[in-house]
């Protein structure tokens, strides 16, 4: 592996140019953007935050235009450095995204528990790997590396009983408890495909992960518990599964209590096992580019796609990430505060793979941001010494509206680094984060990525003070551009476009699962190329990134991701409706809510509304999950805004649900312009 400490180019504006960064001649803001993301690197940074030294192993050492023309050795020498391989890789990165094709380190061989665990063992071993806050703030608990690996091991082999191979997958449907960090490291260590299913989905959209992943073992605990109330996980799936002989084992860990119906000669109580296998497992080696998990997501279509991630590339970017955004040094004693959930990819990315593989402790929060109190948060900060936290906006909104006297600030001294993630910031989340929560001194880190990008791609530098609402930089060797609606790129500064890569990263999803057509037309076919991320962004004339939301069907609930298209389906299966159109709108906690033109068959337009609202959502929290119910169910008794060839017009629909009916643009392709006046009174009568 060539050695990136050893190149000192000096980068011209012709490399600008070449790489089509920007036409560095006709934008200085934008080159003096990123020379002043150079000059604040932290061998140069004088009088500014410089951090510690990362060694040469770190990319931050590398001017971003250094990372970005080397950036195959720059991955190539992190990953050689950072993570244990069992056999060394020559290959480096044999992407090529005008083909839809990302491969990294093809010919390496390695374990992603050996990397999270077992590498650990001899010098820090009784060191705590997870920090499992419970949601009753009294019962908290310490598991360290030698216990996980103990379970690891004892579940791996568990797992193996049940004839689980190298290759299979294992859908998990957990909550927040140590047992997900064991089943997802346990499917890695015999090579088995992991497939998390956020435990807040209902039992339908559990059954068709299951079924889509085809898995013969499913991994579940007797109830989950969150802000004090009990929800019954087992039964749900139970329903799930129900009539399913695919499953041939249910391994259920104890949560709350073993109360719970267990279908003999399927369900066991997977503790008991455990007790009784041994505690080591031979981890398998596997190829670097062996599938490491399956992680379901919504896309415009109705069908939610299982993006597979792989295992040398995924743990070397969620690790390199996290270094780099967070300033986390191998060994840190702090735990790495992420208050995701490991059923989304911030969970899988910055809860498990990134910390472990750098032997840091990681939290895994199973309540609520207001449970028992507002304060929650910042006492678990105080308590587990957190300095590096990381949170969606709709948390920080919902802490907001309840008041700065929940928030200590004497509990919150050590912490330097505050991320977002999720959905865009807005600018009083931002600077409230900033001044209450950091108290004016914390580096806040809004960092924009996707499932499909595996780790965080856009994020300020450390050494720079960061905008209110920005997502700001580039990560060392990612390379976005801004793409016009013919596909081409769009230079200078001041300008908006769709949000595009121009180079395959190692931590990219490499397909869809059983589907790689649908990656391919998905991502990779729009504009050839590009991988095309479905949302859009503004490049401010200081040349810093914006990102603005999707330009899809795609909405962000919460930082939930929910394609509109699923709600609708789900709308759909209710014998009153005809026609469901779903748009997202702007919601002061949520980001976004969910909002719902209905149009009812003939024979239903006299049915009580409020009792079908009530069905209607009871539908969409039965076939998605309680997360996806809509926030405004609008009878649209006059019919939707169609063009003259019957296409739902939903650029006016999201419009009119945003109250922004001002400008409707050209209404001049409707069928029956009339709906449109009918559809903005009923609106303004419904919020
Ligand atoms: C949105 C979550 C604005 C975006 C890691 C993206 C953001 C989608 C940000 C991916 C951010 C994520 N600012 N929008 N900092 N981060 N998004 O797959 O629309 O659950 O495409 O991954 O969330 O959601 P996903």
């Amino acid at each position: 592996v060539p050695s990136v400490s050893t190149v000192d180019s000096v980068l011209s504006k012709a490399c600008l140019k070449r790489l089509a960064i920007a036409d560095a001649g006709t934008s200085q803001a934008l080159l003096k953007s990123v020379e002043d993301l150079d000059d604040a690197h932290p061998k140069q940074a004088k009088g500014r935050r410089a951090g510690r030294s990362h060694g040469d192993i770190l990319p931050v050492t590398h001017t971003y235009l250094q990372s970005v023309a080397q950036r195959q050795q720059m991955f190539a020498e992190y990953a050689a450095k950072t993570l244990t391989w069992r056999k060394a890789f020559s290959k480096v990165d044999e992407s090529d995204l005008s083909e839809g094709v990302v491969s990294w380190f093809k010919d390496g061989r390695l374990n992603a528990s050996e990397n999270c665990i077992d590498r650990h063992l001899p010098t820090h071993a009784h060191r705590t790997a997870l920090v499992w806050e419970t949601d009753n703030p009294d019962h908290a608990q310490k598991i360290t590396f030698q216990q996980l690996s103990d379970n690891v091991n004892r579940l791996a082999n568990v797992l193996k009983a049940h004839g689980v191979k190298r290759g299979d997958r294992v859908t998990i449907y957990l909550p927040m408890m140590p047992a997900i960090v064991y089943s997802m490291l346990a499917c890695a260590r015999i090579g088995a495909v992991h497939s998390v299913v956020f435990a807040g989905f209902s039992d339908t959209a559990v059954r068709s992960r299951i079924e889509d992943a085809e898995s013969k073992v499913v991994i579940t605990a007797d109830n989950s518990i969150r802000a004090g109330k009990i929800i019954p996980l087992k039964k749900t799936l139970d329903a799930a599964i129900k009539d399913l002989p695919q499953v041939e084992s249910v391994l259920t860990f104890s949560r709350v209590a073993r109360d719970v119906p267990m279908q003999s000669g399927r369900d066991v109580f997977v503790e008991d096992e455990m007790a009784a296998a041994s505690p080591v497992c031979n981890a398998e080696s596997m190829g670097a580019e062996d599938p490491l998990f399956l992680l379901y997501t919504s896309g415009s279509t109705g069908k939610p796609k299982g993006l597979v991630h792989t295992t040398g590339g995924y743990l070397t970017y969620t690790a390199m990430t996290l270094q780099t955004v967070f300033d986390i040094h191998k060994y840190d004693s702090d735990p790495f505060g992420c208050f995701a959930d490991c059923g989304w990819i911030t969970g899988h990315s910055y809860v498990v793979y990134g910390p472990l593989t750098l032997g840091v402790g990681t939290l895994l929060f199973e309540s609520t941001p207001t449970f028992p109190t507002p304060s929650r948060y910042w006492d678990v900060v105080h308590r587990h010494e957190i300095s590096k936290f990381y949170t969606s906006p709709t948390a920080l909104r919902t802490l907001i509206k309840a008041g700065n006297k929940h928030v200590h600030r004497h509990k919150l001294k050590r912490l330097s680094i505050l991320g977002s993630v999720g959905e865009p910031i807005n600018a009083d989340a931002w600077q409230w984060y900033k001044d209450v929560v950091g108290g004016g001194k914390a580096h806040i880190a809004d960092t924009w990525w996707q499932t499909e990008t595996g780790g965080i791609m856009i994020a300020p530098r450390l050494q720079t003070l960061g905008k209110a609402g920005a997502a700001m930089h580039p990560l060392p060797g990612v390379v976005p551009v801004l793409l016009d609606a013919q596909g081409a790129e769009i230079q200078g500064v001041d300008v908006s476009g769709a949000l595009a890569l121009k180079a395959a990263t190692p931590g990219m999803a490499r397909t869809v699962f059983k589907d790689h057509q649908r990656y391919v037309d998905t991502y990779f076919r729009p504009h050839k190329g590009y991988y095309i991320t479905g949302d859009g962004a503004r490049r401010d004339k200081d040349g810093h990134i914006w990102i603005t939301g999707r330009v899809d069907d795609v909405i962000n609930v919460s930082g939930h991701r929910l394609g509109t298209a699923e709600v609708e389906n789900a709308l759909q299966t209710h014998p009153a409706v005809a026609e469901a159109a779903v748009v997202g709108f702007p919601h002061a906690i949520k980001g976004e809510g969910i909002y719902c033109f209905v149009n009812l068959k003939d024979t239903h337009k006299s049915t009580d509304a409020e009792a079908l609202q009530n069905e209607l959502r009871q539908i969409v929290r039965k076939e998605i999950g309680g997360f996806a119910s809509p926030d405004v169910i609008h009878f649209a008794l006059t019919g939707l805004p169609k063009t003259r060839s019957g296409k739902v017009m939903r650029r006016i629909l999201r419009k009119i649900a945003a109250g922004n009916t001002e400008d409707l643009g050209d209404t001049s392709t409707l069928s029956e312009p009339q709906v449109v006046g009918d559809l903005i009174a009923k609106r303004n009568e419904l919020l």
